[in-house]
């Protein structure tokens, strides 16, 4: 009885949830990192502030993006790929901070990755109505390396499909400091963010901030 009492009373998310093989939301697993990972964001978004992309069909992305790392994802009229320039001020992007390495390393290995290193880190910044169709992360040469994505700020529900762009997606709530890895079987798998609800996050204020490790190549 006391036993059922105790786990009534606990955070009601479990602290990890597969979605697929390969794929794991690990809950507040950011959270500890917290305090050193928002200033170095800070310093990140000077150097490199966000940014609307247009995608090769000619639309302005509803999310805003920056990078740090050694690449960055870019997306224009000629098409998606990396570039280690930043093409807004023609300098090279911000470097990965310690601090962020971490988080990525420390999860993947959490859910099975270990070793993994990446040269990518894609930051996306949501406001209220942002989202992001469903894709398929494949402008890396490296499959084998899983995507680490961390969730700051406001809720979002994440969709996790399958192989196909036709699979129902599951839907996912993240909240700040959630992370989720896919790799393996469900590396490529396709994935989206709906449009964000309006709120207020005592840290991040009206936004969602989410953090892309990508191993490139
Ligand atoms: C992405 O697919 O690149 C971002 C996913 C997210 O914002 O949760
Ligand atoms: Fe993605």
């Amino acid at each position: 009885m006391t036993a059922d009492l105790f786990e009534s009373v606990g955070d009601a998310r479990p602290a990890r949830e597969t979605m697929a093989e390969g794929a794991v939301v690990l809950r507040g697993f950011a959270r500890p990192f917290e305090v050193e990972l928002i200033p170095a964001l800070r310093t990140i978004v000077k150097q490199a502030p966000f940014r609307h992309l247009i995608t090769p069909g000619g639309h302005r992305m509803s999310v805003a993006m920056t990078n740090c790392g050694s690449l960055g994802w870019v997306s224009d009229p000629s098409g998606y790929r990396y570039d280690g320039i930043d093409p807004n001020s023609g300098h090279p992007w911000p470097a990965m901070p310690p601090v962020l390495r971490a988080i990525a390393a420390t999860a993947a290995a959490e859910a099975g990755f270990a070793g993994f290193a990446p040269e990518a880190c894609l930051i996306n910044r949501y406001v209220p109505g942002a989202k992001l169709s469903l894709h398929q992360d494949k402008d890396e040469l490296d499959f084998a390396a899983p995507i680490v994505s961390v969730s700051l700020g406001l809720p979002a529900i994440f969709l996790f499909g399958g192989l196909k762009r036709s699979d129902t997606p599951r839907r996912y709530r993240l909240e700040h400091g959630d992370v989720v890895v896919w790799g393996g079987p469900s590396r490529l798998f396709f994935h989206g963010v709906a449009p964000l609800a309006d709120g207020e996050h005592g840290i991040f204020g009206r936004q969602r901030i989410n953090l892309t490790f990508r191993k490139v190549r």
